[in-house]
């Protein structure tokens, strides 16, 4: 969560700062600041809203002098959103300014022993200590100090320092928390992501956990956490800005919605050769496969339920256990698994604190980890023995949409490629299911086609107090999906049930104008759900279904229908969640809510 920036260079700093945590605001938006070093002093700014009033507040940083600062957008752990707890946090001496992002878990006893030395706090946060400490260990020498502060410090942290002696130089540390620093030219970046500065500088350097990068305009130095001097290889990022702007719609959502074809040929099409699923340098051959006994599959949110559309695909198509949890509970519910197991780890921003420690807890206990991706170099991914990338471009939105289906195509892929080495499917099947994922992103540009309808159809229901997803196997994993994305932008209490589950409690809610949604797309259960649609219409149930063209059954069953185009069975979570994405975007837009950047959420979740 939270947005960094940094820059040193030759130039104002503000406006550029300013810019950069435009682009990381999604990260958190609950306060935001910016620390200024001119001639020795620090110039700090803060808001308790958005950074575009801290850029009308500082002329759009042409109020800020200096060529030296960093900057930050806060989604509020410790203490509410309060200018006294918005970044950065500046020493109780005012030699050292601070802009952090994770968690200082040690930070009370931290506070207590500088306290005792007569150290003063101003905010409630965890991050003040940090500053305060290095100052505690400061005797002229600022690396030296910052090296003596983190080694005291646990937790997750990636930080953006400066000193009032040192007018050109930057500290970044990253511990478990993202961090990269942009290599430009007479000027010098520390972000939290690539699109903070993309529009500066594509050559980058991630920093490892543990490790220090001190930043001059003209050089930058890499160093271990114990202060050795490190060389770091850069690497070019190969997008560029366009991909991480709005391109002319009105929110990130909106883009990434429509994106879809895109990032799912993107995906698939070139792992495409001969009619065979390839995976190059996935890490994983033959024999290592055949040792498996069981997949474990963990992730949080959206990712879970992606992963769940795995579970079902998988077993299927592999006929071996697969076993789905939630990181946050995988991470502490001592699972039984061992080098006989693949882990499956899914995660978009390849960042989220609970996913990485699941994965760590997973590694430790001998399990081989498959990672699926999206931002190249994160944490999950460079900690995977396997990896896979979503190549979805970036997804600024908070609630994913693209980030989901193409995870969900790469599930498939997944299976498939690994049926095909196992025989454990005919073959027959199986180039049948990929024939039929090639055709997956004009299926989905089909759905997108029919987004009036469904803006119609949010119109009429945007003041609902609570809806119902109902499905069975594949459907339901969709159902979760299709209501996660409703509940978190449009503030509408939302349920996703299991079809046949909901008589065993839920049902009791549903009453006289109740909309629910029957997900209908999974053939074989269709009579099934059809049952199930006829037990809340009989208690009074509006019912919308969604289904494949020409299913006439579920029309005359249902209020209304969504349809959708044929596609293989298997694969239809792809376009049936495709209608649901919109229609919680919708209902948001139509109740003016801030589709992009929902209350209370961030789009990376770097905490616990
Ligand atoms: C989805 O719309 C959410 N914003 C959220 O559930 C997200 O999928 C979850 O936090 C996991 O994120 P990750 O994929 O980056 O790990």
């Amino acid at each position: 969560m939270c947005g960094i920036i940094g820059f040193t260079g030759d130039c104002p700093a503000a406006p550029l700062l300013l810019e950069g945590l435009e682009r990381l605001e999604y990260r958190g938006y609950d306060s935001a600041g910016v620390a200024l070093l001119h001639r020795g002093r620090f110039l700090v700014s803060k808001t308790t809203e958005r950074i575009g009033d801290l850029k009308a507040k500082t002329d759009k940083g042409r109020a800020l002098k200096g060529s030296i600062g960093i900057g930050h957008t806060r989604w509020a752990t410790h203490g509410g959103p309060s200018a006294e707890n918005a970044h950065p946090h500046l020493s109780e001496d005012g030699r050292f300014a601070v802009v952090h992002n994770g968690i200082i878990e040690n930070y009370a006893d931290l506070k207590a022993e500088l306290q005792r030395h007569g150290i003063e706090f101003s905010s409630e946060t965890d991050t003040e200590v940090v500053p305060n400490l290095i100052a505690y260990y400061y005797k002229g020498n600022f690396l030296d100090a910052v090296l003596r502060a983190v080694g005291r410090l646990s937790g997750s942290y990636s930080l953006g320092i400066l000193c009032c002696d040192y007018p050109d130089t930057l500290i970044a540390v990253r511990h478990f928390s993202p961090l990269i620093v942009g290599l430009g030219s007479e000027s010098n970046f520390l972000a939290s992501d690539v699109t903070a500065l993309i529009s500066h500088t594509k050559r980058v350097a991630y920093l490892e956990d543990g490790e220090l990068a001190v930043l001059n305009p003209n050089h930058v130095e890499f160093y271990s956490s114990e202060g050795r001097p490190i060389h770091k290889e850069s690497s070019f990022v190969n997008w560029d800005l366009a991909a991480a702007e709005k391109g002319g719609y009105n929110h990130f959502m909106m883009k990434e919605i429509m994106e879809q074809p895109r990032a799912v040929r993107e995906t698939v099409e070139p792992r495409i050769k001969n009619g065979r699923v390839v995976f190059e340098d996935i890490g994983l051959d033959e024999e290592r496969l055949k040792t498996f006994n069981k997949i474990a599959i963990v992730a949080c949110g959206s990712a879970y339920h992606a992963g769940m559309v795995g579970k079902y695909v998988i077993e299927e198509l592999l006929r071996l256990p697969v076993e789905i949890d939630l990181a946050s509970e995988f991470r502490y519910r001592n699972p039984i698994i061992d080098h006989k197991t693949l882990v499956i780890v899914i995660s978009q921003s390849g960042e989220t604190a609970d996913t990485l420690a699941a994965l760590r807890e997973a590694k430790a206990r001998g399990a081989h980890i498959l990672s699926i991706v999206n931002v190249v170099g994160s944490s999950i991914a460079k900690a995977s023995h396997s990896l896979l990338y979503t190549w979805a471009g970036p997804e600024i939105a908070v609630a994913t949409t693209k980030g989901y289906t193409t995870q969900v195509a790469l599930l498939y892929l997944f299976a498939i490629w690994a049926a095909d080495i196992l025989s454990t499917a005919p073959k027959a099947q199986l180039e049948e299911m990929l024939e039929g994922l090639c055709r997956i992103p004009e299926a989905i540009e089909a759905c997108l086609e029919e987004r009036g309808r469904i803006k119609d159809m949010a119109r009429r229901s945007c003041y609902i107090g609570s809806i119902f997803f109902i499905g069975r196997n594949i459907d339901y994993a969709v159902a979760l999906e299709a209501s996660l994305k409703l509940k978190e932008i449009s503030y509408i209490h939302s349920e996703a049930y299991a079809a046949g589950e909901l008589k065993h409690g839920t049902i009791s809610l549903i009453e006289h104008g109740t909309t629910v949604i029957a997900l209908a797309g999974f053939k074989p259960l269709a009579d099934k759900l059809i049952s199930n649609i006829k037990e809340v219409k009989a208690r009074g149930a509006f019912v919308v279904a969604c289904a494949t063209e020409g299913n006439q059954e579920i029309s005359n069953e249902s209020d209304e229908v969504i349809y959708l185009p044929p596609v293989h069975p298997l694969l239809f979570p792809l376009v049936e969640v495709i209608p649901f994405q919109l229609y919680a975007y919708y209902v948001a837009v139509c109740k003016d809510c801030d589709v992009d950047k929902p209350r209370n959420l961030a789009k990376s979740v770097t905490v616990e």
